[in-house]
C-alpha cells in the first residue's frame, strides 16, 4: 500500500497540522476495530478470497450497519490493519491486522483499547482543565467522582478495564521484554519478585532466559491477582509451577512483601509522586530489614529521561503526559531524580542501564 510519508511526527507546517487530524480519525476506525473484535471474525476469512462485510458481520449481528463497517475497512486499509483483495469489497488481515484477535499473545487490541477507550479519552479531555488550575485531582479523579486510578480499578464493575489495561502492560513486556532482561545480568539471584507485576509478563519473560532462578512471585493488589493467578504468562513459556507464584498484597504495607534477593519495580514508581515513591522503595527495604548479612537489590523499569538528544525521549515525554492524567502528580523522571529517590529510601543507585527499549534500568542496593 502506497501513501505519501505524513507523519505529523516528521513533517513540519501546515501537512503536519492536517496530518495530525487525518492520522486522528484513521486511528478512530482502528480503534472501532479493536472495540468491535472484528478480527476475530477476519482471522476465519480464507487468504484468497477473504471476507465481505456480510461474511465479517455473519449472522450473529444482522443490526450492525454495513455500510459504516464497509467505511471502517477502508480507513484501516491505511493504517495497515486490512488489505483488499480482488475488488474493493473483499478484506483479509494482514501480518499486523493479525495481531489484534483476542487471543494474540501481544494483548495489541487491549492496548488499541486502553489508549483511545472512553476511560483514557474522557480523562485525557481533563488536561486544559488541569493545567488552568481549574478543579483538582487526576483527570481520573475528575471523571469518577475523587477515586485514584487503582481505587477505580478495584471496583468491582471494573474488571473488563482490569483486563484491557493489564492486556495493555503486557503489549508494552512484548514489545520490549527481551531486550530488557537480555542487557541485565538478573541469573545473579536466587528469588526475584516482581512488585506490581501484573499479569507477570515481565517476570515469566525473566524466568525463561534465567532458568538458574530458583523461584519468582508476581506481587500486586488483590483485585488483579484475581484476575491473573493462573499463571497465563507462565504456562505460556512452559515454566514450572514449582518455580512461580501470586502473592496479593499492598506494596505500602511492608509486611505484606515477600522476601526475595531481588524486587523488580517496572512501570510502578512513574504512577505514584515524589512522596508515595520513597515509601513504596522503603516498605521493600522495611520488609527486608532483618535478613541480616543479605544485601536487597532492587530493579527500576520505566521510561527514564535520558540527557537531551537520547533517542528514546520522545516516547518517554509522550508517556509523561498520559501519567500526569492519570494518576496524581505521577511522572517520568531523570536519573538523578530517581537517584534522590532512592537515597531518601535508604538506598543507593549501583548502576544506570541505558537501554532506551525506550525504558531503562536503574540497578539499587540497600545502603548498610
Ligand atoms: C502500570 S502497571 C505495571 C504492570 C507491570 N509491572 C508491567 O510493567 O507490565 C502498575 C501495576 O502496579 C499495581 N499496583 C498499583 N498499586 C499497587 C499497590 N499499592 N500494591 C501493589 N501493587 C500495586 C497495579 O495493580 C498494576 O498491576
Amino acid at each position: 500500500m502506497a501513501f505519501a510519508p505524513i507523519s505529523p511526527l516528521t513533517v513540519d507546517g501546515l501537512s503536519k497540522f492536517l496530518s495530525i487530524g487525518y492520522h486522528h480519525l484513521i486511528n478512530q476506525a482502528i480503534y472501532t476495530f479493536a472495540e468491535l473484535g472484528i478480527a476475530d471474525r477476519l482471522i476465519h476469512a480464507p487468504s484468497d478470497h477473504g471476507f465481505t462485510v456480510q461474511e465479517i458481520i455473519g449472522d450473529d449481528q444482522p443490526q450492525w450497519n454495513r455500510d459504516l463497517l464497509y467505511r471502517i475497512l477502508r480507513a484501516c486499509i491505511y493504517g495497515g490493519i486490512v488489505e483488499s483483495i480482488h475488488d474493493d469489497k473483499h478484506f483479509i488481515l494482514t501480518a499486523s491486522g493479525s495481531m489484534m484477535t483476542s487471543d494474540h499473545p501481544s494483548h495489541v487490541r487491549d492496548f488499541i483499547r486502553l489508549v483511545f477507550g472512553p476511560i483514557s479519552n474522557s480523562c485525557s479531555l481533563q488536561l486544559p482543565n488541569m493545567v488552568r488550575g481549574e478543579g483538582t485531582g487526576s483527570g481520573i479523579a475528575r471523571v469518577s467522582g475523587g477515586m485514584d486510578m487503582y481505587t477505580f480499578m478495584a471496583q468491582p464493575d471494573q474488571q473488563e478495564f482490569v483486563r484491557i489495561f493489564s492486556g495493555a502492560m503486557t503489549t508494552f513486556s512484548m514489545q520490549n521484554g527481551s531486550e530488557l532482561v537480555t542487557n541485565v545480568d538478573f541469573g545473579r539471584f536466587k528469588t526475584m519478585i516482581d512488585i506490581g507485576g501484573n499479569r507477570g509478563t515481565f517476570l515469566a519473560q525473566i524466568l525463561e532466559s534465567y532458568p538458574s532462578i530458583q523461584h519468582g512471585i508476581v506481587f500486586d493488589l488483590p483485585h488483579v491477582i484475581d484476575q491473573f493467578k493462573n499463571g497465563e504468562e507462565f504456562e505460556l513459556r512452559k515454566i514450572h509451577k514449582d518455580k512461580w507464584n501470586f502473592v496479593s498484597g499492598n506494596v505500602f504495607d511492608s509486611s505484606a512483601i515477600p522476601l526475595a534477593d531481588a524486587y523488580v519495580l517496572k512501570h510502578i514508581l512513574h504512577n505514584f509522586d515524589d512522596s508515595q515513591c520513597v515509601k513504596i522503595l522503603s516498605s521493600i527495604r522495611e520488609a527486608n530489614e532483618n535478613q541480616k548479612g543479605k544485601s536487597t537489590t532492587i530493579f527500576i523499569i520505566d521510561h527514564i529521561i535520558l540527557p537531551g538528544g537520547s533517542l528514546s525521549n520522545w516516547q518517554t515525554h509522550a508517556l509523561d503526559v498520559i501519567m500526569a492524567i492519570l494518576f496524581e502528580n505521577a511522572r517520568e523522571r531523570t536519573q538523578d531524580e530517581y537517584k534522590q529517590l532512592l537515597k531518601k529510601a535508604g538506598f543507593e543507585l549501583k548502576q544506570m542501564y541505558p537501554i532506551q527499549a525506550p525504558d531503562s534500568i536503574i540497578e539499587a542496593i540497600v545502603i548498610h
